[in-house]
Parts: structure tokens; sequence; C-alpha cells
């Protein structure tokens, strides 16, 4: 009934009317009136879709003229990136993948869709599946780290959760999987650069998140900026049409990325817009964001013979199934429910939730939880009372609350402790330079030096009167996300001399690092009394953060991204290959070829004991068990993490790497309490896909292991008994 129709839609369509269903432009709002220009385009039917639009009045405008006034009244899909949450803002996806709770996404994102339903978006850019490797690139902050069956199990859950079982329900919106394929690849971690990737690290790391997105039943794809193998991925018929359509069997759309088709010419892939834009649509990329590529120039591309009619027709299809999908031709206007869109108690209180599970413990001498009866805390830092830095990037519709870690704390510490709160200095770097925040260049200017002296001595004071001193550092929300790459992972500004200085007096100091990528921050690992990495925690950051620190929650994160000892380590990730010469092949200054912290770690206020890995051989059917015992040997009942790496010995296709995550479970325990943890060791937990894209299991050799983190625990040999390698897709 759907393709129905949509041809009988097709049918009636003139060429400009299907070229309209291609063009996606933004929309300004504001009060000058310069939306009003578009006007006459809608009439015509020449916009398929918005993205950004922020003003609710002004959707429902565009719509009416467009259902209304156009000749076959075909919706608007609204579009815009709400990559971890809307009003309600949840912690960044790379914090909330160190959960090891996939549902927390799908939980997560199904708020995120409601609000952005109620605020006229029917359509979101996010999740994310692009695979983080480089912490310099800025947008790790929106991936779920650096392993990908972790990542494909957190962005399935995404998908899940935007689009529900129905996505036309009036509390749903169509997912993007973005950005197809390869973006986090760059040369060098910059931003909208050349990606080199393997056909076997593409097949094995980077398609496996996307597949998964697929299989969830994702409605729409992102092509990326980047090139693949030498060609913009725009513009990539493999990527596009041979994987994505032919081989997963995707029947969605693809939009570009922001004036992707054209940059084509940039690249000097593409001789000119109209070159760009067949050459985009012809691969399999159908609509077309903001380049104004699309539009004015594929009818005569048409008429020359060098795209096709059926290509375009099925472009447009592909819209407009999605159109129907979200309900937007039974439902095109969105009611204007003013507060009633705010976050709900439940809301807040999951907000709440992910926080305290997302915030990795690296540290801890035992001064956590803290013991704050009759003390005095002191809270210092540039993030201590600021209500923005605490939530990331992509922050279009969040309700800015003024809840700080100030607040949290103030909050959750018994009436005879007091609470002095000292900035320090500012979070931003050296004056002048350039920083972009939410789409727009800030420059600051805000501190001169004599300040900076001034606010430490002052936070030395604070540190000297206290029992213990609460230090809130990180780098500028804007200095994450789009177009934020870095070249040190440093703090900002002189939040180093800040934590220096603090330190020296001798007092504890627990730190709390707020940032959207791995910091390398020896000192304050080194230093502090206990630390935790928060990461970009969202609106409820100080709630949740001060329940950890009182020990009204309990850690159970664990990192989903290495963090290096040294910028020059990057990327470092810990699922590498066993080179010939493992330790000689590292570099000069390091005694050992480690991260800081490697994946998969994180403390928890309790202690737990992993038995030896068991193998329970298959029978009748069953497949063979990889099993632990774990026991809870502390004091405080606790979550554990144990993750199940394998390892290939040999295999023909390609060397598979040193390791890889293939199971975990989150397991709570009562002290002194045990439990026996199970994996199923079946072709899929073993297996690879081949360069041909099938997904491959051989027989043989494999390490099995269970284990705290990556790079730990004692593996077993575990023999495959199959006949021969098979594929089991
Ligand atoms: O969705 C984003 C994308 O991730 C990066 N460029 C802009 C798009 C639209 O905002």
């Amino acid at each position: 009934a759907l393709d129905r129709r949509v041809n009988d839609l097709l049918a009636q369509m003139t060429m400009e009317e299907k070229l309209g269903q291609l063009n996606q432009l933004v929309m300004v709002g504001g009060n000058d009136g310069k939306d009003a220009n578009y006007f006459p385009n809608l009439r015509r039917g020449e916009v398929s879709s918005f993205i950004w639009s922020r003003d609710l009045a002004l959707r429902n405008q565009f719509q009416r003229i467009v259902v209304q006034e156009s000749r076959l009244g075909i919706p608007i899909i609204f579009g815009m990136d709400m990559i971890h949450g809307t009003r309600t803002l949840f912690p960044i996806a790379l914090g909330l993948s160190c959960s090891f709770e996939p549902e927390l996404f799908e939980r997560s994102q199904a708020v995120a869709a409601r609000e952005a339903r109620a605020a006229g978006i029917d359509w979101v850019f996010a999740p994310m599946c692009d695979l983080a490797r480089d912490p310099r690139w800025g947008r790790v902050v929106e991936t779920a780290g650096e392993d990908p069956y972790l990542s494909a199990l957190c962005n399935a859950a995404q998908v899940r959760g935007f689009q529900g079982e129905d996505p036309s329900a009036s509390d749903r919106v169509a997912a993007c999987l973005k950005h197809f394929v390869g973006y986090s690849a760059v040369t060098g971690g910059r931003d909208y650069n050349d990606a080199e990737v393997s056909e076997w690290t593409l097949r094995n790391m980077h398609l496996p998140i996307f597949h998964a997105g697929i299989d969830a039943g994702a409605l729409t794809v992102m092509s990326s900026f980047n090139t693949l193998d030498g060609i913009p991925t725009v513009a990539n018929r493999y990527a596009l049409t041979e994987i994505l359509r032919d081989e997963w069997g995707f029947d969605g759309f693809v939009v570009s990325d922001w004036m992707a088709v054209l940059e084509q010419v940039s690249w000097g892939y593409a001789k000119d817009a109209a070159d760009a834009a067949a050459r985009a649509i012809s691969a399999g990329n159908d609509m077309d964001m903001k380049s104004d590529s699309y539009f004015p120039h594929l009818a005569s591309e048409v008429r020359a013979g060098r795209v096709s009619l059926a290509t375009v027709d099925e472009a447009v299809r592909r819209v407009l199934r999605v159109k129907f999908q979200v309900g937007l031709f039974e439902r095109p206007y969105t009611e204007e429910l003013g507060y009633r869109t705010d976050s709900r108690p439940e809301d807040l209180a999951l907000a709440r939730e992910c926080v305290t599970k997302s915030a990795v413990l690296l540290k801890n001498n035992g001064i956590l939880p803290l013991d704050t009866a009759g003390k005095k805390v002191a809270l210092i830092g540039p993030v201590g009372e600021d209500h923005r830095e605490i939530l990331g990037c992509w922050t279009g519709f969040c309700s800015w609350s003024r809840e700080t870690l100030a607040s949290g704390l103030k909050a959750a510490l018994p009436e005879d402790a007091t609470l002095t709160v000292v900035k320090g200095c500012s979070i931003n770097s050296v004056a002048g330079t350039k920083t972009l925040q939410d789409g727009r260049i800030v420059r600051d200017e805000s501190e001169a030096p004599h300040d900076k002296d001034l606010q430490i001595e002052q936070a030395v004071q604070a540190a000297l009167e206290s029992d213990v001193a609460i230090l809130a550092l990180g780098e500028p929300k804007g200095w994450t996300g789009e177009n934020a790459s870095r070249m040190s992972l440093s703090l900002t500004g002189h939040q180093q001399a800040l934590f220096d200085a603090v330190a020296a007096t001798g007092k504890p100091v627990v730190a709390i690092i707020f940032s959207g990528r791995p910091l390398v921050l020896p000192e304050v690992w080194e230093k502090s009394a206990a630390v935790f990495y928060a990461w970009q925690p969202g609106t409820e950051a100080g709630n949740g953060l001060a329940d950890l620190l009182v020990g009204k929650a309990s850690p159970s994160a664990r990192l989903s991204m290495s963090i290096p000892q040294h910028v020059g380590q990057v990327p470092i990730f810990y699922n590498h290959y066993n080179t010939g010469r493992p330790r000689s092949g590292q570099y000069r200054e390091l005694a050992e070829p480690v991260a800081a912290y490697w994946f998969g770690y994180g403390l928890t206020y309790t202690s737990f004991e992993y038995s030896p890995v068991r193998i329970v051989p298959a029978s009748e059917g069953k497949p063979a068990v990889a099993a632990i015992t774990l026991t809870n040997t502390g004091e405080r009942t606790g979550v554990e993490v144990p993750q199940m790496y394998i390892r290939q010995m040999v295999c023909h296709e390609g060397a598979r790497p040193k390791q890889e995550l293939r199971g975990f479970q989150r397991v709570e325990l009562a002290p002194g309490a045990s439990t026996e943890v199970r994996f199923e060791l079946t072709d899929e937990v073993l297996g690879y896909v081949d360069r041909q894209g099938h997904a491959r299991v051989d027989p043989g050799e494999y390490l099995i292991w269970i284990a705290p983190q990556a790079h730990q625990g004692s593996p077993v040999s575990f023999d495959y008994e199959n006949e021969r390698s098979q594929s089991y897709d």
C-alpha cells in the first residue's frame, strides 16, 4: 500500500516537483522576515525539507503554504541535530556509551524524540555511527567510542529509541545514520579531511556499526564529507549503492552533509555544480543539503543524458516513502504545546541515572565516596558553577537549566557541611583564540593575565581552608563537536596552573574532568586523590555527579575510548593488531606501549574477583559457552562489567586484531555475593566480515578471555570445530 501511494504521487509530478523533493534548505529564523523569501518556492513545491527550524509557528506556516497552496501538497520534513537530547540533555554519546548499557540510549533517545516532535522536528540527524579512534577529531564526542561491537549495540538502540515501533507516532521521529562512511578516519583528526581506510578495516571496524543501524530500521542515512579511496563519499557509488542498497537492502533515503554535494568541486572531483549534482545522485545520494546543486541543475543533466530519469524517480520515491512513514501526510502540523514540552520529572530522573552511569571513576585512593558530615568542601574550577559547559555540543533546543555541579553538591551535602565555590580561572584559552560555539564564532577576550593570578590565589586559599578540594576542570564545550579538532589534548586556558597550585597545597584533590574527548592529563591522574571522567553530562550533571561523590549512587561506567598517555600516541585504540615486534615498534620515550587508561577500564566503590575462564563445549545443537564466576569481594554493593574478548589466531582472509570485544554484561552484586557470567561462543561472536561483505567464521584456534578491561585477563584456547570456513549471513 505504501509503494502504491508513493507511485501514485510520483506519477503526477513534474520534473521540477521531483527535484523539489530532493532539495533541502536551511530555515534562518529570527525576526527579520528573511524566511518569507521562501514562500514562492514553497508554493511551487520546490523544497522538500528544512533543517535547523527552531521556530514552531514559522514551521507550521511553511507547512501550511506547502500543504494548502502547492499543487500536490507534499509536506515538508523538518530535520535537526539532536545528538544527545532535545530539551533534556543526556550525557554526550561518548559518555553514555561508557555505561555499557545500550538500553540507556534507547530510553534517552525516546525522550529526545518526544521532545523533538513536540518542537516540530520530524527527523533527527543521529545517531552518529562513526568509530572514534583519534581524540584530536572533535566529533568523537558524538560517537559511541572506539569499539565496533559496543558502538553497533548503542547505535541500534538509538534507532529504536528515536523511531520506536512506529515512526509515524506523534512522539517518534525518523533517525539518520551518519556519516556514511569513514568520516572519523580523517587524516590527523582534521575535520572534513580525506580518509584512508582499507577494505578490511572498513568492513570490520566502520561498517558493522552502520549495518546494525540499518538492521534496526533506520529510515535515513547521511553521507559524509570525507573522501574514501579518493572519491568524495557523497558521490561514492561503492559505499552508497553497492554496500548500502545492494548488500544491505536499505530502502530509505540518503541525504548529503551540509554543502557536500558542491564541495566535490573543491575536492577536484567534479567540475561544477551540475557535474557535482549528477555524480552525487547517480552514486546514490538522494537529497542535497543546502548546496543548491540538485534543484537548478539536474533537469538539464537528465535532458543531456548524464543522469537517468529512473535515478531521479528512485530518489524521489525514497524520500516520499519516508515522509509517509513518519506520518507527515496524515499529521503535517505540530500542535503548539508551549511549556508542556519541557522535561518531565521522569525525564530528569532518567538523565540523572545516565550521568551516574556515564562518569568513569579513573582513580580512588579511598577518599570516595566522600565522608562529608561536618566537613568543609571547596569546589574549584571553571566548570563548578557553569550551567553551559556541562552540556556538550548541539544544544540548539535544550532548556538551559540553571543547574550546576555547585547546585547539585549543595543539595547533596548534609546541613553541617560547608561548600565554598571559587572559579579559579576561565575555561577558555588565551585571549583572542577563535572558538566556535553552536555554530557561531566567538572570540574570548575575557581573561587578562593579572586576573588569572588573583583567582588562582583565591582558589588556593579556599583549598587551604577546606578538608577536600573538588576540582571541576576540562575543555570548553565549543571545543568539541564539528569543526573542533585539537592538536593538544590538554586542559585549556590556565587550568593546568590552577590544578598545580591547588594540588601543591597538599589538600586531597578530587578531580572531575568535563570533556568531549579523552584528554592527556598525567599530573591530574598522578596527583589527585580521586578522578572522575565526567565527559559532558548534560542537564542533570550536577545532581548525578553529586550522587556519585557522596555515595548515593555507585560508579559503574567503563571507558568506551582509551585515554592516551601522550598526544604523540594517537590514534591509540585497544583493538590493534599483534605485530611481529610489538615492543620495539613503540616510541622511545615510553617504557610501556600502553595507554594511560585502556578501553573498558573503570573503578567502582567495591572490588570484584574473576575466576579463570571455563569453556563449556557445544552440545545438542547448543553453542559452546565461556563462563566465569564473579565475586564481589568488597564491602559495598556494586556493578561490574565483565567483558569477553576474543582473538582468532590464524585468519587467511586478513590478520585479526589482538583482541576484540564480543560480549559484556552489567552485573550487580551485593558484598560477598557470587554469580556465574556466561557468554555463548556463536558464529557471530567469533566471526568477521570478508572482503565481499559476507559474515564469515573460520574453524581453528581462538583465544577467549573475560576481563574487567581491555589488555587484561588470562586467555584460554578454544578450538572452534567447523569443518570449513562458512558464511552465515
Ligand atoms: O548533521 C550535521 C552534520 O553532522 C554535520 N554538518 C551539518 C549537519 C546539519 O546540521
